[in-house]
């Protein structure tokens, strides 16, 4: 299985990548997780990332594919592409490197939310950080008393999920991501589902717009 979802920052695609990828064994590849990682760690690449992260810019392609190849390559039962591509550059390198590699994408998962659901969403997320289990204050508070887990855990707001950033992340998207819903549209990959819906039911459409084969797995 090799899907990509593409949808705006909030509207659901960690949610439903990891449980996806539970269901049918194939890795899911945040490349937002990535990074984040990179940062605790203090690599080079965190360093570099930081300041765009933080803004709610784009990190660089160059930066970004650099990562990718590595991450295919760790694949070998497929992927879920979460925030990744972000850019039409990123689109065509990442075709590239799946046709060097006699690869085919199965589908782009394109999800539709609107902007004041998004900024609803985004902050009232809460995140374990040792399991990176997602909750919302909202639509599915922690079962822990305040903002802890069931185990105790403290949950963490992610620092570009203040109002401003979250603002500034939803504009980025539409100038330099949403192009590539053409994009994939013109190479009829392109599978829309309402990411209004319950989670449950998101993941119902996207399991039946796969092909049998892929739903028989
Ligand atoms: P990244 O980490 O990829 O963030 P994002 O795309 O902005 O996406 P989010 O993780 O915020 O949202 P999501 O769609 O996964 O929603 P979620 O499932 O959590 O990127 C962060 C930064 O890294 C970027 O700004 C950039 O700087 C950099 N970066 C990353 N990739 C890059 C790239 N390729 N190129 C350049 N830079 C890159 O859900 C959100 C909330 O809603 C949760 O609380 C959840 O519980 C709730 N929820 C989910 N589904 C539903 C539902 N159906 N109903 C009700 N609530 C729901």
């Amino acid at each position: 299985m090799r899907l990509i979802f593409l949808g705006p920052p909030g509207a659901g695609k960690g949610t439903q990548s990891k449980l996806l990828t539970k269901r049918f064994g194939a890795r899911h590849i945040s490349t937002g997780d990535i990074l984040r990682d990179h940062r605790v760690a203090g690599s080079d690449l965190g360093r570099l990332a930081e300041g765009f992260m933080r803004h709610g810019e784009l990190v660089p392609d160059k930066l970004i594919l650099k990562m990718i190849e590595g991450e295919v390559e760790k694949s070998p039962r497929g992927f879920i592409m979460d925030g990744f591509p972000r850019t039409v550059a990123q689109a065509e390198a990442f075709d590239a490197l799946l046709g060097s590699k006699g690869l085919a994408l199965d589908a782009v998962v394109l999800f539709d939310v609107d902007r004041d659901t998004l900024v609803k969403r985004l902050t009232a997320r809460w995140t374990n950080p040792l399991t990176g289990k997602s909750y919302n204050a909202i639509t599915n508070p922690p079962p822990g008393p305040g903002m802890r887990d069931a185990d105790g855990t403290e949950l963490i707001q992610r620092e570009d999920d203040k109002p401003e950033t979250v603002s500034k992340r939803l504009d980025v998207y539409r100038e330099k991501t949403e192009p590539l819903v053409a994009y994939y549209r013109k190479r009829g990959k392109l599978v829309p589902v309402n990411g209004l819906a319950p989670v449950e039911e998101v993941t119902r459409q996207i399991v039946s717009a796969l092909s049998p084969e892929l739903q028989a797995k």
